[in-house]
């Protein structure tokens, strides 16, 4: 299967004055055209410096500090393409190259509609403004198209709502809204961080139904990011499960749900909501908390909550590296990478 982007490596850490973050800490994955990668884990494991290392809007005191994002060219429908995949860890991120790939080639959608949309202007003057940087857009055409996508997203009068300001949209809707946006520049790869998360449990369904036919219609290919392994089933192919900074396993979504090998990830199983489970049997939420940004442990940064960890083995030395267990299964983990041995 074709590549779309590849992830080399990828060290993106917080240079703050009490200490290092290393929120972003050697990962590497790649998505392959027209596919959805799942990033799942807790809050703070990195999903989201990830994303924003793609599109290198790493918020200062952040730096990439090593590694590769390699981005598929567009097969020769460019003038000026040499067929070679662009680095866009080695893009000035202020520069002219990784603002013409934001929103055209990489577009992103977040959980707060109003970090995309200004609450100043019309939803449709904000999307006739990113139409409008394609070259051979004119304003009139510009405005048929937002109230053509608009319409795709299923945003009733679209005619009308063009002119609404984000304010007056229901929440579904903004939502709604900013994926029109961002799909309006028909990208290559759409990155959703928690697109869904601040929503009720319907509207959610039908905002995830939407962006599957809308993959299905544009071919675009979807990172999404989500603390919730329900909608990791729903949505994605192959699945990386984060945890503090590094993936720790790393496999297609039906081995990830049938045959976990990281006790982390049988752990964020274990706290899915059942259907029909009683209150008690229905949240097993993992016990104890993801580590201190500042902190430096030994072993493995999972052991102290792992119900799995053997004292001696995992809560010491460095955590092996991503290693394959099965075809397209890999995991970080020490009991594994002793049975190998
Ligand atoms: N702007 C920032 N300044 C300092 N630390 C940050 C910043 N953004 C994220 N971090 C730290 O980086 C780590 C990963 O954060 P993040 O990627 O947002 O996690 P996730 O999206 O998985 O919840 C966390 O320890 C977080 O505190
Ligand atoms: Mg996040």
């Amino acid at each position: 299967m074709d590549t779309l982007i590849e992830i080399r490596n990828l060290k993106t850490h917080f240079f703050l004055d009490e200490g290092t973050v290393r929120a972003v800490d050697g990962v590497s994955f790649r998505i392959p055209n027209r596919r959805t990668l799942g990033v799942v884990g807790e809050s703070g494991c990195g999903k989201s410096v990830t994303a924003q290392s793609i599109l290198r809007i790493v918020p200062s005191p952040g730096k990439i500090i090593e590694g590769h994002i390699l981005l598929a060219s567009r097969n020769g429908e460019e003038e000026d393409s040499s067929g070679e995949p662009v680095d866009l860890a080695a893009l000035d991120p202020g520069g002219a190259e990784i603002r013409r790939i934001r929103g055209r080639e990489v577009a992103m959608i977040f959980q707060e509609p109003m970090t995309s949309f200004s609450p100043l202007h019309t939803i449709g003057n904000q999307i006739c403004e990113a139409i409008l940087l394609e070259p051979d857009a004119d304003k009139e055409s510009a405005r048929e198209h937002a109230i053509e996508m608009l319409k795709q997203v299923g945003i009733p009068k679209a005619e009308q709502r063009i002119d609404a300001y984000p304010h007056e949209l229901s929440g579904g809707m903004r939502q709604r809204a900013m994926i029109a946006m961002a799909l309006s520049r028909n990208p290559r790869l759409l990155i959703a961080d928690e697109p869904t998360t601040a929503l009720d449990v319907s509207i959610q369904a039908q905002i995830l139904d939407l962006m599957e036919a809308l993959q299905d219609e544009y071919g675009m290919s979807i990172m999404f990011i989500t603390h919730d392994l329900g909608v990791i089933a729903e949505m994605a192919d192959e699945v990386i499960v984060m945890y503090w900074g590094k993936i720790v396993e790393q496999a297609d979504v039906d081995t990830v749900f049938n045959d976990p090998q990281h006790p982390y990830t049988r752990a964020l199983l274990r706290s899915i909501p059942q259907i029909g489970a009683t209150a008690k049997q229905r949240l097993e939420a993992i016990s104890g908390v993801v580590p201190h940004p500042f902190a430096r442990l030994q072993g493995c940064p999972y052991a102290p909550r792992c119900t799995e960890a053997k004292m001696g083995v995992c809560n010491v030395g460095k955590p092996p590296a991503l290693t394959e267990v099965a075809k397209g299964q890999s995991v970080s983990c020490f009991l594994h990478h002793d049975n190998r041995e």
